[in-house]
């Protein structure tokens, strides 16, 4: 595990949400009501990027075929029809550190 630095609190605001590559890894940031949370930020269906994507609370839906994801987990909350795989996502601690938010990859 290594803690990478993605950007700074107010880079994402009250309610939103941002992509950022880290690593080599896209990584969605949701401010949810205060609080930071981070998981992989392509969609395991067909690789959507989910920060086009809308959020509800802490569920993320895919903005291609609607998936969804909760970003506490990564993991599927509703998936698909049948034949049409979804895999859980990585979800990923971050931390505030001095006004930067960290992400533990
Ligand atoms: S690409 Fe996300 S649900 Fe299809």
């Amino acid at each position: 595990m290594v803690l990478v630095k993605a950007c700074m609190t107010e880079d994402v605001p009250l309610n939103e949400m941002r992509e950022f590559v880290l690593m080599d890894r896209v990584i969605l940031i949701a401010n949810v009501d205060g609080e930071f949370y981070a998981m992989d930020g392509t969609c395991s269906h067909q690789f959507a990027n989910l920060s086009l994507g809308s959020r509800d609370g802490f569920i993320i839906t895919c903005p291609l075929h609607g998936a969804r994801f909760d970003i506490r987990t990564g993991k599927v909350v509703q998936g698909l029809g049948p034949g049409e795989r979804v895999n859980d996502l990585r979800a990923y601690p971050v931390k505030v550190i001095d006004g930067c938010l960290n992400i533990e990859l």
